[in-house]
Parts: C-alpha cells; structure tokens; sequence
C-alpha cells in the first residue's frame, strides 16, 4: 500500500525527532524517574512534531523494557500500539469529536484499568475544538485523574482553551524547526529514496516549509514525482509556482542603480511566466529579511536559515543598501502583501510600489513606517465597512488599505457563518486603531449576541486570514441614532439580515 513520504518518516523514536530537543529531554528524564505527568499539552504549530511525539511517549511507558527513555519497537506492546491495535491507546481527533458524548465516551473508556498495557493512554488532538461542554467534562477527568492514565492533549492554538485544563497540565511548546534542519531531513530522506537532489533545490524547499516538517515532506515528494531523474532547483520552482532568488538579486541591484525599467522588464517575466504575485510577494518579503539578517549577524547569519551560497551575494547587497533602507524596503513589501493576496491587478500594485521605490530611494518607503490611518479613506457606498475612528499613533503597525480589505472580509465571513455575517451587516463597523476592530450596535441584543464567542471566532479566523494579524473584536452599544458614525445601507442586504438574524421567513413581499 503506497504511504505518503512524510507518514513513512515519522520519527519512531525520542533520538530520530528533528529539532523539539527540550521536549524530548523533559520526557525522558521523567520517563527514565517514572514521574510522568497525568496530563500533557503539546502546543506548537502543525507539523512540527506533536503526534509523533504523543505515539513515542505511548510506547515508551508501555514498552517491555520501559517506561524507557525510548522505546524499543520491537516488544508486542510496542508493535501493537504502532499498528494501532491495542485498546488501551486511544487517540481522537477533537476537530471531528467535538461533543460531550464524545467525552464522556473516553471517561467511561479511561476509568478501568489498563488491559493489554501498563498504562492507558487518550491522546486528544486540536483539543481547541472541543465545545464548552465537553471541556467541562474533561476537566472533571483532569481534576481527578484515574491511575495509570496518561492524557496527551495537542493543539495548535493554546490560547483557544479554558485557562482551568491548561493549568491541569504540563505544557511543552514545539517550536517551528530551523531551515538547517529541515534541509538535513530533507536531504536524508532523498537519499534513502535513492535520489539526487541539488543544494539550492533542498534550501528552496526547506524555506517554502515554514518552519514545518510534514509540509517540507509534502513539497520534497511532488518534486520527487514530478521529475524523475536527479532534482534541480529549477524543478521546485516548476512545482512551488516560485521564483529563483536570482531575480530578487536582480531586482535589488536594479533598486541600486535606479534602473525601473529593467525592473519593470524583470517582473514582466515573472507575470508573464504565470507566476502567482501573491507567493512572489512571499519570496520579496523573505529576501528582504534575510537581507536584515546577514547584515545584522555575519557569519552566524547560516544558523537563522540563509543558504551557505547565499551568505556572500545577500551581504553584498546589504552593505551597500543599509539598515534603514532594507527595513524601509521590507515594510513597503510587507504592506504589499497584505494588498496583492486579493487585488484584481497585483502586477498594477507592485509597478506602483516599485515606481514608489525607485523615484525616491528609501525616502518615500521610510514613511511606510509611521502609522498610517489618520485621515478616513475613501469608501464605495452601499456596502457596511469600516471608517477610521481615531488611529492611535505610536507602537502599532499599521494595516495597509483596510477600507479595501472590507469586501473580502464580508466574502469569507459570509462563507463561514452567514449568522455573523448578517449580524455584522447590521451594525456599524469602524476600526478603533490599527488592531481593534469596533463593532456599533443600537440595540443590546445584537451588541451582545456579536459579543459571544459563537460570533466572534468565525469574525476572528477571517480577520486574520484577511490581515495576517489577530485583531481584537470591540462590541460597543451606542445611543440612539449613530448619528456622526452613520454608514449609508444597501436597503436589500439590511433585510436579508433582519431575516436571518431572526430566522425569518418572507412572508409578504409587497410592503418592501
Ligand atoms: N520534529 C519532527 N521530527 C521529525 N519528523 C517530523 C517532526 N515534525 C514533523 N515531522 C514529520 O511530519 C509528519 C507529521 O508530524 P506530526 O507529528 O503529525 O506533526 P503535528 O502533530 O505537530 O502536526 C511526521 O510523520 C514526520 O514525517
Ligand atoms: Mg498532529
Ligand atoms: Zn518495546
């Protein structure tokens, strides 16, 4: 049966994990003492570990020979519970096992003794999902834990989960793994698939990862796929849709010399060739930080993820350019990004940023670093968006274009709660500063119902999505008539949200 790559590659054992080094000593000193925890909380972000590292520990204490500082894989106990076969290991997915019954279920399951293993295990991935309820019953679990039970609870949003379960548990955070190592997997890896693959190619892949090791797996076996001979770095920009670094290069050397027309044929290519100018944007913003990097740290600069063959061309670069210029340049980029994601003309955007750039050097770019925001911007009418109350000046950085962002929020919103999205048409939407959404309400009821976390959350995950940022959400009531804050309505869309909000039902058309 044909197994993904980075299933195949699942660390079996403490010593095999990449990177996560202070989890791995932490357990097994505990294991090696026998003073494990009842409850763990692994907290990272995906693909760094978490569930492979849950499974070793389930091993581990059960194993023959244990509880070990690692398992050996080879007794019945360890070979059962790496097929999956003994009961007494259980792991549900609380993304799809949301509910009370759900808990209740692995109360009932955790209360007897272990049967086939010395300790029962229950490992709860993305433990943020659970409802209220189910919390509530897990924490009851928590608070009074069978014996022998082990609780591995995984997540990648700690801050998601009720402050009584974190603080029943031992938290161990996983760290995003340095681009160092996950080019070492990688390079392991493609060798025991017997393949070749290039430095520069291995580098690329590891930077397109982020930081996580399944997505770096991903990506090494559609390029594996995808060509069948030796790997070029030319292959995994055939396959990410991403550009070599030769044309940031290029580009940055254009910058210098205030060439915009071979910048603007350099880009060209990029368009033309198909390339997406929202990842482009990506690899932009990742040249300019590795631009920062080399600049502010040497030699040391390979330890933060800057390919050997890079140190030499990028501190070139970044010597004649400067600090200031570099971060001026990087926050303009990073303004852009927010931008091209869901422009209609991305290329339109970044020929304006590099005309901006070009005619006045770091100047112009520089004032991308003050708070933007002052001044309201212009709005189309018919559609709720946000207005500019007071920006606080100072310490926040700013969000580019809010006012063009709006749409899309409503877009996604809509896709993922029509409930919020209505109750957000119905009340008025302004930002309070740069990192506070406020939301008016006349009436009480729809302030507090958008208060509640059913609302809020969906509101939150597309903000985010949107601005790259959590945004905090501000219900406020307001006094009769919103008076200065008025945002002319689009009539129709006010009343398909009466109807929803109150889950009505038309029943005469002819009095709209
Ligand atoms: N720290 C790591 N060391 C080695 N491999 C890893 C590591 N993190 C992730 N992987 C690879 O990614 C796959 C998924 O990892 P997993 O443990 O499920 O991540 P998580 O639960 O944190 O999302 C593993 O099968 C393995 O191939
Ligand atoms: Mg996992
Ligand atoms: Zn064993």
């Amino acid at each position: 049966m044909y197994q993904a790559l980075y299933r195949q590659w699942r660390p079996m054992s403490f010593a095999e994990l990449v990177g996560q080094e202070h989890v791995a000593r932490t357990l097994q000193n505990a294991l090696e003492q026998e003073r494990l925890a009842h409850a763990y909380l692994f907290c990272g972000p995906r693909g760094t570990g978490k569930t492979s590292v849950a499974r070793i520990l389930a091993r581990a204490i059960n194993c023959k020979v244990g509880p070990a500082r690692e398992p050996c894989n080879l007794c019945a106990a360890c070979l059962g519970i790496q097929a999956g076969r003994v009961i007494d290991v259980l792991e549900i997915d609380a993304a799809s096992n949301r509910g009370i019954d759900d808990i209740r279920e692995l109360r009932e399951k955790v209360r007897y003794a272990p049967v086939e293993v010395r300790y029962k295990v229950a490992i709860i991935d993305e433990v943020h999902m659970l409802s209220q309820e189910a919390f509530n019953a897990l924490l009851k679990t928590l608070e009074d834990p069978p014996s022998r039970v082990l609780f591995v609870l995984a997540t990648t949003e700690p801050h998601k989960l009720p402050a009584t379960i974190v603080s029943r548990c031992q938290r161990l955070d996983f760290h995003l793994i340095g681009i160092t190592e996950i080019a070492e997997r990688l390079r392991a890896v493609a060798q025991l698939a017997n393949r070749t693959i290039s430095e520069d190619a291995v580098y690329l892949l590891a930077e397109e990862a982020n930081g996580g090791l399944r997505d770096a797996l991903s990506l090494l076996e559609q390029v594996l796929a995808y060509c069948p001979a030796e790997v070029a770095q030319e292959d995994v920009l055939a396959v990410l849709g991403a550009v070599g670094r030769d044309i940031f290069h290029a580009l940055t050397e254009a910058f210098m010399r205030r060439d915009l027309s071979a910048a603007l044929f350099l880009l060209d290519d990029v368009a033309t060739g198909g390339k997406d100018l929202h990842h482009f944007t990506q690899q932009a913003v990742r040249y300019y930080r590795d631009l920062m990097v080399v600049l502010a740290c040497g030699t040391e600069a390979e330890r933060l993820g800057i390919g050997p063959d890079w140190v030499q061309p990028l501190t070139k670069q970044a010597e004649a350019l400067g600090m200031g210029t570099i971060g001026a340049i990087l926050a303009e980029l990073h303004g852009l990004l927010a931008e091209v994601r869901w422009a209609t003309r991305p290329r339109l955007l970044w020929e304006l940023t590099l005309f901006r750039l070009f005619l006045s050097g770091g100047e112009v770019a520089q004032r991308a670093l003050e708070p933007a925001g002052m001044t309201p911007q212009a709005v189309s009418p018919g559609k709720s968006r946000p207005e500019q109350l007071a920006a606080a000046p100072g310490k926040v950085q700013p969000l580019p274009s809010l006012t063009r962002m709006w749409p899309r929020v409503m877009e996604l919103l809509k896709k993922e709660s029509i409930k919020t999205h209505a109750l957000l048409l119905s009340g008025d939407v302004g930002f309070r500063d740069a990192m506070t959404l406020e939301v008016r309400y006349e009436a009480q009821i729809h302030c507090e119902m958008m208060d509640s976390p059913e609302n809020k959350r969906p509101l939150k995950a597309v903000l985010k999505e949107v601005f790259g940022t959590e945004l905090a959400i501000c219900c406020v009531k307001v006094a009769n008539g919103i008076g200065s804050l008025t945002i002319e309505k689009d009539p129709e869309e006010m009343f398909s949200s009466a109807v929803e909000i109150f889950h009505g039902q038309v029943i005469d058309e002819s009095n709209r």
